[in-house]
């Protein structure tokens, strides 16, 4: 217990309360947040109760401290000046100014006309008493001096207005005994150990409430970003439905797994460097080991293979083995059905990682985002299992009533946009990108003809800012995602999407 606090205790014993901290002697100078401390903690122990008291305090500005010292106010000074002079005789400004200094002079000589007792006869100051006035301003500023205020409000505030006093108001504690007033303080117990208990101890020791509404200390911890906690709700619900996750780690590709395998042309448009990230380092990879599935390739685009015309154009491996960085995963699905083409049965494959592409960056695009994919191989599936599939896999998240729109991808045919209506927008949304993967792909690898794959692709980064309400993509990813954010955000649940 604090010294301060024993005193206080000491003199409420003594005097059964205190009225005001502030008009007792030993505590009346003390800082009234250390007062505030003292008596906060003697509180909490219900040894005393406390009330604030506010008191108006008023003090002396530097010019009413001069007045004081000097014993007179300037307009007594500037009276007793002419009153020391023959009767009638007065005097000149010039020897007012002479005689009481001119600042002194200057305030003077205006209360002094002001009061009557001075007034201006031609070019002279004359006296209109005949002894020095009483200085009750000097009177009532030695009271404020010693007492902090007046009795009466009126001169208060005629000294405020001529700037002698300023107003400040300080707070004293009114105090009682409370409940378990005394003059120790108690130490109570905050734990019970196992000596206590085996010396029997516990009995006598008083022990300390438990805080029930304390909220502790949140110990420190790493936290998940919100795109990998939409992430793992994506992956449940993969795993729900049977599917396997695909080994996506790697961002560079060959042009070949990118964009030939999947009957991409090496003209189209996205293989454009304002499209693809192509590396400098290595620049270009070694060829395919599997020699029939290059050849394979190079002739269904060259010159067309399995029923398919091709797109007749002289087919470069130098291009197919340029190095980028991967534009979609579905360069990994691409490895993956190749691999199964060794061992063809129905599969359901997944992955979610990042892709690249040379894009214009702006409140919703960056030059990288991640992808939500997945194939399903059967034999003899169609795009009514597509379509079907869909429905289940969307309607997980809580999307129902999905929408199909044709659309071109160079792997797919047929392809389709995935819409549902969102109804915080009140509009239909593009949800994914699908399709049917076509036998120029397929056959290539060397899957059987009767084994389809139908695939589909979103964006990660589209359902985790509708999820956490992020409108600007550069709040969630890049350097300028607040680590509060991230740290505080709660877990995401896909059960209702949109
Ligand atoms: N790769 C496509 C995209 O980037 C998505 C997709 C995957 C489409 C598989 C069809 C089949 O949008």
């Amino acid at each position: 217990m604090s010294d301060l606090q024993h005193r206080l205790l000491a003199r409420l014993d003594a005097d059964g309360k205190i009225d005001n901290t502030l008009q007792v002697d030993e505590f009346k100078a003390l800082d009234s947040q250390q007062l505030q401390a003292a008596l906060t903690s003697l509180a909490a122990k219900s040894m005393v109760t406390s009330t604030k008291k506010e008191t108006d305090q008023w003090n002396l500005t530097d010019e009413a401290k001069r007045y004081v010292a000097a014993g007179a106010t300037p307009e007594i000074e500037v009276v007793k000046a002419v009153l020391s002079k023959p009767a009638g005789e007065g005097m000149s400004v010039a020897e007012i100014q002479e005689a009481v200094t001119k600042p002194i002079a200057a305030v003077g000589q205006g209360k002094a006309f002001k009061n009557k007792w001075l007034k201006k006869d031609g070019d002279r100051i004359v006296a209109l008493v005949d002894s020095t006035p009483t200085d009750t301003v000097l009177d009532q500023l030695n009271t404020i001096a010693s007492t902090g205020t007046l009795a009466d409000a009126k001169e208060l505030q005629e000294l405020k207005k001529r700037k002698l006093v300023t107003l400040t108001k300080i707070i004293g504690y009114q105090v009682e005994k409370g409940p378990e007033f005394s003059l120790e303080i108690k130490q109570l117990e905050t734990d019970i150990t196992s000596d206590m208990i085996v010396n029997g101890t516990w009995k006598e020791k008083e022990f300390k409430p438990l805080n029930f509404v304390s909220e502790g200390i949140y110990p420190q911890s790493g936290a998940l970003h919100p795109l990998n906690k939409v992430k793992e709700e994506f992956r449940q619900i993969f795993f729900s439905m049977g599917f396997t996750e695909m080994p996506s780690n790697q961002y560079t590709e060959t042009g070949f797994w990118n964009f030939d395998t999947l009957f991409v042309p090496q003209q189209h448009p996205a293989r454009d460097l304002q499209d693809t990230f192509y590396l400098k380092d290595p620049a270009v990879a070694k060829k395919p080991e599997d020699e029939t599935y290059w050849k394979n390739i190079q002739q269904v685009h060259q010159e067309g293979k399995y029923g398919s015309i091709g797109y007749r154009y002289p087919w470069k491996a130098e291009e197919s083995l340029r190095m980028v960085l991967r534009t979609h995963t579905t360069a990994i699905s691409a490895a993956m059905l190749h691999k199964l083409a060794q061992d063809p049965k129905p599969v359901r494959l997944f992955s979610i990682d990042r892709v690249f592409r040379n894009e214009a960056v702006d409140a919703t695009h960056l030059a990288e985002f991640h992808q939500v994919e997945g194939v399903i191989a059967g034999y003899d599936i169609t795009l009514g299992d597509l379509i079907g599939f869909m429905e289940d896999f969307f309607g997980k998240m809580g999307v129902d009533g999905l929408r199909f729109k044709a659309a071109y991808n160079p792997y797919t045919e047929p392809s389709l946009e995935i819409f549902a209506y969102h109804k915080g927008l009140g509009k239909w949304v593009e949800i994914g990108n699908s399709g049917m993967f076509r036998p120029e792909m397929l056959e290539a690898m060397g899957l059987p003809k009767n084994m389809r794959v139908l695939g589909w692709g979103l964006s990660l980064e589209r359902p985790t800012m509708i999820k956490y309400g992020v409108s600007n993509i550069r709040e969630l990813v890049g350097h300028k995602v607040s680590l509060d954010f991230v740290e505080t955000n709660p877990a995401a649940r896909l059960d209702e999407l949109l």
